[in-house]
């Protein structure tokens, strides 16, 4: 089966400013992609690419079979969903919703028996009559969806779409969008700044740094598997811990370079003597007493309680941050003992950076 989207090592450049680099991506349809990484990465770059907003400099693009390269945005039949959902003021949602029918001169009743079909999908049947300015920010969203569903695209393109929202909204919405591809059986593509929208929302997470993608695959397994330290460290929150560290003559252990020296046992054979990061989840370090067999030292520099969790940060250096049960009892200089499961050791290359777990 040929895929909805296929991306085949596409370039692009701003003058001598190389955008996007080697991008290979196969998008089946139905699924939802995101596309994750640091402000300036080049997410939108990417997404204004596929809809033909941005000419590309090299490789192939294709939709659903055809190649696209030199069509223009609005023979692609795809749907750009925007941040700023631009809604006409001076226009109902009814009106709203088939505002693209209308151009294209489909008539009135067949515009409006599609307007509540479509409300029925995005759940405004009750609401075709008012206007944007007497809904709230949840239902603007949903119209402008609606908007982008009526002209039953090839596939759905966001640009960070939720991020005018408030937090709690931001977190209902991100279900709604996942919940109303599904409905529909859409193919697509998210760009997003926040890992964890990426994570709960996508099927298939893209990471991209500097106009590359430096790895994707299905979200758990970016987050139990990353390829290199900058994945390790972006997926995940808070933030994976990373401790300089020297492994043992039997390569099958690591000496943690903090101030207090610490021994960890590893699951797999490396070369011995060999400088790595050693990469901890904050939430897979178990606290234990300090003289615990085989458990390494950290005395408590900071606490902060959010009620549902603790964050523990260490007085060491380098800083380690431990996630725990809300509840737990510790007190700022205590010393604790930590321990972590072998196989949840991550190990980086100090200079490639790339990961040495299979
Ligand atoms: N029209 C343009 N001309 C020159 N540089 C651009 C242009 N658009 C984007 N860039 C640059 O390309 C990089 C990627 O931008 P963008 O795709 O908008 O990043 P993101 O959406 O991931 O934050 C940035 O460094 C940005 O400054
Ligand atoms: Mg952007």
């Amino acid at each position: 089966m040929t895929a909805q989207i296929e991306i085949l090592d596409v370039q692009k450049h701003y003058g001598s400013f190389h955008a996007l680099r080697d991008i290979t991506l196969s998008i089946p349809k139905g699924q939802f992609v995101a596309l994750v990484g640091p402000s300036g990465c080049g997410k939108s770059t990417l997404l204004r690419s596929i809809a033909g907003l941005e000419t590309i400099s090299g490789g192939t693009m294709r939709i659903a079979g055809e190649v696209v390269n030199d069509m223009p945005p609005r023979k692609r039949d795809l749907a750009m969903v925007f941040q700023s959902y631009a809604l006409y003021p001076h226009m109902n949602v009814r009106d709203n919703l088939t505002y693209a029918l209308r151009l294209k001169r489909v008539p009135k009743s067949e515009r409006y028996a599609k307007a509540d079909e479509v409300a029925k999908v995005i759940g405004l049947e009750a609401l075709l009559d008012r206007y944007p300015r007497e809904l709230s920010g949840g239902q603007r969203q949903r119209v402008a969806m609606g908007r982008a569903i009526i002209r039953e695209p090839k596939a759905f393109l966001f640009d960070e779409p939720l991020s005018n929202l408030d937090a709690a909204l931001r977190v209902k919405m991100r279900k709604e969008v996942r919940a109303l591809h599904d409905r529909i059986g859409a193919t697509s593509v998210y760009v997003t700044h926040d890992q964890i929208e990426a994570m709960t929302m996508a099927d298939h997470v893209v990471v991209l740094r500097a106009g590359v993608i430096e790895q994707q695959g299905r979200p758990l397994d970016l987050y139990e598997r990353p390829a290199n330290q900058f994945v390790a460290g972006f997926i995940g929150s808070p933030a994976m811990n990373f401790v300089p560290a020297v492994t043992g003559a039997d390569g099958r252990s690591v000496t943690l370079g903090m101030t207090k020296q610490a021994l960890l046992p590893l699951d797999l054979q490396v070369a011995p003597d060999r400088p790595v990061t050693v990469g901890l989840r904050p939430e897979h370090l178990e606290i234990c007493a300090p003289e615990t067999n085989g458990a390494f030292p950290v005395t408590v520099g900071a606490i902060e309680r959010t009620g549902s969790s603790c964050y523990l940060f260490s007085e060491e250096e380098p800083e380690i941050i431990i996630v725990t049960d809300g509840a737990t009892p510790v007190k700022k200089g205590e010393t604790l003992g930590l321990r972590i499961q072998p196989e949840r050791v991550h190990l980086f290359d100090r200079e490639s950076t790339l990961t040495l777990r299979g």
